[in-house]
């Protein structure tokens, strides 16, 4: 699949994707993500990319001429199927939503920055606002780096044991249950017997049990 991040500050992601699993699935073939710089779509002077708002409103607006112009590059490249716009307003994102858009084969994520993106943009351009919670962010890039970093971990082969994405926290409506590694015995904190007696069947059945008990614990609300 293809990602194409629109931003105004593409620095904010050059980490994000240069590493671990990200950079593999990259470097596979699995994904490709590119980071656009929103100024070079600006055909004023100083590459401005934003404005005053209408009305006396407090704050910059970024303006509807540079968007417009990476979008429709884009999409005169290729079919999009959702142009995301990562906003404290959107649905709230979580993993069903990241499964979904793991299945798709393009997307464009523009980030938000100053106050706000010109309205017509949401209205004409936008197919999907995402929220990663209920908080505000100085900029959409974090948004866009953590929507990009779940839904391209999910491709398969990009995380070595697939069946390691599958058993995810979430991925059941389950927290995922707890995982230990040598020593068994460290200073006396020991691992649970069972996950050193070689039965498959009962250690499925501990493993559900604790995903249950911490489900039930810490997150009740993912069990209505
Ligand atoms: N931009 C600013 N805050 C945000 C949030 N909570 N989610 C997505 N994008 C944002």
């Amino acid at each position: 699949m293809r990602i194409d991040i629109l931003t105004v500050v593409p620095e904010l992601l050059e980490s994000p994707f240069n590493h671990s699993i990200l950079k593999r699935a990259q470097d596979k073939g699995l994904a490709e993500i590119k980071v656009h710089n929103l100024r070079e779509y600006s055909t004023s002077k100083h590459n401005r990319v934003d404005d005053y708002a209408f009305g006396g409103c407090a704050g910059m607006v970024m303006q509807i001429e540079p968007i417009e112009r990476a979008i429709n590059m884009l999409k005169a490249e290729r079919h999009y199927d959702e142009v995301i716009f990562t906003s404290p307003d959107g649905e709230t994102f979580n993993q069903p939503m990241a499964n979904a858009l793991s299945m798709t084969e393009n997307l464009i994520i523009l980030c938000g920055h100053y106050k706000g993106i010109d309205y017509r943009i949401r209205e004409h351009l936008i197919t999907k606002e995402i929220s990663i919670g209920d908080y505000v962010l100085t900029g959409g890039e974090l948004a866009a780096a953590i929507i990009s970093d779940a839904i391209v971990r999910l491709i398969p082969g990009a995380i070595s044991d697939e069946q390691s994405a599958l058993s995810d926290s979430f991925q059941d409506n389950l927290l995922a249950p707890p995982v230990y590694t040598r020593p068994a015995d460290y200073n006396g904190w020991k691992v649970p017997d069972v996950l050193l007696s070689g039965n498959h069947k009962a250690i499925a059945e501990w493993e559900h049990e604790q995903s249950v008990k911490r489900t039930k614990q810490l997150r009740p609300d993912l069990l209505k």
